[in-house]
């Protein structure tokens, strides 16, 4: 199956505050040099955010971990959980189509869908409410058929029930996810057949379908704010405002401290050096520059400040002494350390000397 953007894009994305704030937090679970591995995490919320993903949601976020768009773009287009297209804004629907779903009556399931919401599969609804698609398992075989819808696993399902569901859902109601039938959760059809006595001291619902009824949030869109923000792996248990500077180290962590992304250096040497301002260009030799995206860690923002500072070409960037990389470090304004953490200057040595993009990137890695 082809996953490609959107057609329709709209024009910006940002996280909402508290998103923002959980964001960051993410990065600052991973060793120095190595946020990009928030990517999935950070796409991830920004879809829960908005629904799906556009583009410039994951150029939003190729720009706080300092990836090239490329790099996030793959992310996004090779995982099927990522949405690339508008999903109905109250309900996004998931319908297992694998072999215990499909003999239980999947097929029947995707023909209401067809016939309630759109006829192709990530296509709106008429009012815009509803989208479906047909998924692999999803692991809830024993309750076959069902469905996703929101963030919950509405099971046991019948035609008739998902009718009932989309016109419920359709109403603003939530309805009560977990299994359709008057199962409590994937005991046998006919009953309980051990484990008998626990049956009149459980929760009125199995412990998926209570936390969602609690929650009451099934198909809410996340806008950071439901559940307090807590980073125990920086010592963080209290919620954490959105924007504030990040709290310093406690002495005995001193290390991943909660440097904001953008900040990632400013604990390293190099970046509190004030460094020694490299010789700048005004313009591009020749009116051409050279594609400094090729360089691993710069995407289009970090790009434009390079050339805002005068380095449009790889061997400039090349000759760089460790003085005039501190000084760079510093100067990248919301990016700063990013040439000593993402070795720009070994990777332009290569690019410089004509090497390609995968031996830069060899370097960078090394
Ligand atoms: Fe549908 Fe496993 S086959 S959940």
């Amino acid at each position: 199956m082809l996953r490609r953007l959107h057609p329709h894009q709209p024009e910006s994305f940002a996280f909402t505050p508290a998103n923002l704030a959980w964001a960051k937090g993410q990065i600052t679970k991973y060793p120095e040099g190595r946020q990009a591995s928030a990517i999935i995490p950070l796409l991830w919320r920004a879809q829960e955010q908005e629904g799906w993903l556009s583009r410039p949601a994951i150029e939003h976020v190729a720009d706080m971990l300092g990836m090239a768009y490329i790099r996030a773009l793959e992310v996004a287009t090779f995982y099927f959980m990522f949405q690339l297209q508008p999903v109905g804004s109250v309900a996004h629907i998931q319908i297992c189509g694998t072999t215990s779903c499909m003999i239980c009556g999947a097929e029947d399931l995707v023909a209401v869908a067809k016939e309630l919401i759109a006829k192709q599969p990530h296509t709106l609804s008429a009012d815009g409410k509803f989208s479906w698609e047909e998924v692999e398992c999803m692991g809830a075989c024993a309750n076959a058929p069902m469905a996703q819808i929101g963030k919950d696993y509405y099971e046991d399902l019948t035609p008739e029930k998902l009718r009932e569901l989309i016109g419920r859902f359709s109403k603003g109601e939530v309805p009560v996810p977990g299994p359709q039938n008057g199962r409590y959760a994937a005991e046998p059809a006919g009953g309980l057949t051990t484990l008998k006595e626990f049956a009149s001291s459980r929760p009125k619902y199995n412990a998926s379908a209570q936390l969602a009824v609690d929650l009451g949030e099934t198909v809410k869109r996340i806008d950071g704010t439901e559940v307090p923000l807590t980073m125990p792996w920086l010592g963080k248990s209290a919620p954490a405002k959105p924007a504030a500077k990040p709290a310093a180290p406690k002495p005995a962590a001193p290390k991943p401290a909660a440097k904001a992304v953008e900040a990632p250096a400013a604990a390293t040497p190099a970046a509190t050096a004030g460094g020694k301002q490299p010789k700048a260009l005004k313009a591009a030799r020749k009116g051409k520059a050279d594609d400094l995206k090729q360089i691993l860690g710069i995407g289009p923002k970090l790009e434009q400040l390079c050339h805002k500072l005068g380095f449009f070409h790889f061997d400039q960037i090349a000759e760089w002494t460790a003085d005039e990389i501190a000084w760079v470090d510093n100067n990248l304004e919301g990016f700063k350390g990013r040439v000593s953490r993402d070795r720009w200057v070994a990777q332009a040595k290569v690019l410089a000397a004509g090497g390609s993009v995968e031996e830069a990137e060899a370097v960078a890695r090394a």
